[in-house]
């Protein structure tokens, strides 16, 4: 099995208001996005890894995953799109391995667990379809069309997350029937389920926040610092 991954870095991080693009963004003095990668690292079939980035910014991703001490296949670094979608469409387009499947992976969740990715991975190559999701732990409640709201039974819902793995052919077709048509989903799993596929969910292991908040940073370091304590 071989196994491509594609990390989606091409946000300008607008919620995080820093000035450096969200993934150069220092975790306990390493950069998110090479954090995020590490995550990966020796994971079994993983033969490349395409880091979407911003137009322009390609030198200083480049700066940023220099001399990896671990093994994540080929690693490279092309422009993004103005969309998230856009953005993994072209890398995608820009992936050289032709892989049976490709694991998605927002550069903005550096605390995957490789249980989580394993998990997720395996799923996929079961079922074609993958993601890591997480049940709510808030109640919730909806909008009605009278104006009042009403409870919904969380038990039945998820919060759609990153790792997504997909066949490669599959999630292929999907983003190029997406651009002609010109239709935009959610995301790669609401993508490849209205072409037909179906997905599989799978519940996230340990913390995963995307980091889109000044407290989202300060959680992942928290965590980050924790991790290294545990490890030493
Ligand atoms: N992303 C991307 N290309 C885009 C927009 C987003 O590759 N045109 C990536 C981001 O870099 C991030 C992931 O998609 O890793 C999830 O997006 P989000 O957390 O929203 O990041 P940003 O778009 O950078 O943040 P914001 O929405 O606050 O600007
Ligand atoms: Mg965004």
């Amino acid at each position: 099995m071989r196994l491509a991954l594609i990390v989606p870095a091409a946000g300008s991080g607008k919620r995080l208001g820093s000035e450096r693009p969200k993934a150069l963004v220092d975790i306990e003095g390493v950069p998110m996005v090479r954090r995020t990668l590490s995550r990966f690292a020796a994971l079994p079939g993983l033969v490349e890894t395409l880091v979407v980035v911003p137009t322009g910014a390609i030198p200083d991703f480049n700066d940023a995953l220099a001399d990896l001490d671990f093994r994540i296949g080929e690693v490279s670094v092309v422009a993004g799109g103005d969309t998230r979608q856009a953005s993994v469409r072209l890398g995608l387009e820009g992936l050289q391995s032709d892989p049976d499947l490709v694991c998605i992976h927002d550069a903005a969740r550096p605390l995957v667990s490789k249980e989580t990715i394993r998990d997720v991975i395996e799923a996929a190559r079961a079922r074609g379809a993958a993601t890591a999701a997480m049940r709510p732990v808030d109640s919730i409640r909806e909008d009605l069309e009278t104006g009042e709201t009403r409870a919904v039974d969380r038990a039945r819902l998820w919060l759609v997350q990153t790792p997504q793995v997909f066949r490669y052919d599959v999630i292929f077709k999907a983003h190029h029937t997406a651009k002609a048509m010109q239709q935009q989903a959610a995301d790669d799993t609401a993508l490849v389920e209205s072409a037909g596929q179906a997905v599989d969910v799978v519940e996230t292991s340990g913390p995963n926040v995307k980091v889109t908040t000044p407290e989202d940073l300060e959680l992942a370091r928290l965590v980050l610092a924790r991790e290294a304590l545990e490890h030493r």
